[in-house]
């Protein structure tokens, strides 16, 4: 054992649950943060009796919802006294949805999901991940947001507290983006304000990784043979939780912070491509580059004011 407490938020299935098997191979202590205890208490046995590891702990959490990210911080610090790793690794994506979800906070549910609640995770959390000596924490992005490659493309702000949700139609697929697009400039912005804290916030870009039979199960007939096609050319979850596990875990990472990292574990940087067809078809290949949106300091104070203040309740207690 070492005496390293993670958390993982989604970490009974897909990505998450191989993140899980990870660190707890590795002897770490493993909160699996979850919102369906019954289905994932199997999970966890699953966990203790593959790696031998007893620390493997699991605490309810509704990522979508303000009030259970409040209980699950009190939780884990009743039980626990310092917080070394932190993965926001549960994402909402559901295919095929066609009608605009809220959260139990009326916020637009990719949008909890993916980018304001993990926010209001991680500065709960603050005080518990500034007692660890190498305290990291890790927001799980997607490819999707290369969308933003288009200059037309953007969020739509006015639509995100269920203002059109009648009247525009919905994309899950552009709002799933959007929504992880707005992780990726709090991450931004998160990696600024921890330093002096020694926090260490970045971003990972997940690839099409093959997802697992209990979420295609989530999914209408027509989805699930297309995410069975789709699986034949991904990766597998492990690699990308041995990818998680290098972020959070290695001596080169350590010092980085406020960045956004690749399947490759490349450091990406704001695509430097100019105007003009050629330059644009090349910076959708460029696996290295990320669409300017995501550090412009316009859209990135935008976000961080509006998540900021749908969380400023929560942050009294
Ligand atoms: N798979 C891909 O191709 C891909 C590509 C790009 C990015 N990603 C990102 O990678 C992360 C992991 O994806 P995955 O493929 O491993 O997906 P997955 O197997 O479907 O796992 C998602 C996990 O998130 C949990 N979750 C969803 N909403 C939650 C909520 N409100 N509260 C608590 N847990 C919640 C799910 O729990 P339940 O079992 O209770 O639903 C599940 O454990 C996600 O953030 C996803 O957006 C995945």
């Amino acid at each position: 054992m070492n005496d390293k407490i993670v958390i993982v938020t989604g970490a009974n299935s897909g990505i998450g649950r191989e993140a899980a098997i990870r660190f707890a191979e590795e002897g770490y202590t493993v909160i699996m943060a979850c919102r369906n205890l019954e289905k994932s208490k199997k999970v966890q046995q699953e966990i203790i009796e593959l790696t031998k590891n007893n620390g493997v702990d699991l605490l309810k959490l509704d990522v979508s919802s303000f009030m259970s990210i409040e209980d699950f911080c009190s939780e884990f610090k009743e039980k626990y006294k310092k917080l070394d790793i932190l993965i926001h690794n549960a994402g909402y994506f559901n295919h095929g949805e066609k009608n605009y979800q809220l959260s139990p906070d009326n916020i637009e549910l990719s949008f909890a999901t993916n980018a304001f609640c993990p926010f209001l995770m991680t500065k709960l959390l603050t005080d518990m991940l500034k007692k660890s000596e190498d305290a990291r924490v890790l927001n799980a992005c997607t490819t999707n947001i290369r969308h933003f490659f288009d200059p037309k493309r953007k969020i739509d702000f006015d639509n995100l507290q269920g203002e059109f949700m009648d009247s525009r139609p919905y994309n899950i697929y552009k709002m799933y983006g959007d929504s992880k697009m707005a992780l990726l400039m709090l991450t931004f912005k998160m990696g600024d304000i921890f330093k002096k804290d020694g926090i260490q916030v970045n971003a990972v870009q997940i690839p099409a990784i093959k997802m697992s039979k209990e979420t295609m199960e989530k999914f209408k007939s027509v989805w699930r043979i297309a995410a069975m096609v789709q699986n034949i050319h991904s990766s597998s979850p492990e690699t990308m939780a041995d990818t998680y596990f290098h972020i959070c875990t290695s001596e080169e990472f350590k010092d980085i912070t406020g960045k956004l990292i690749n399947d490759k574990r490349e450091i990406m940087q704001s695509s430097h491509y100019t105007r003009g067809l050629m330059q644009e078809v090349k910076q959708l290949f460029d696996k290295g580059v990320y669409p300017k949106y995501a550090d412009n300091i316009e859209n990135i104070e935008r976000v961080w004011d509006l998540a900021v203040k749908l969380t400023k309740s929560m942050m009294k207690i």
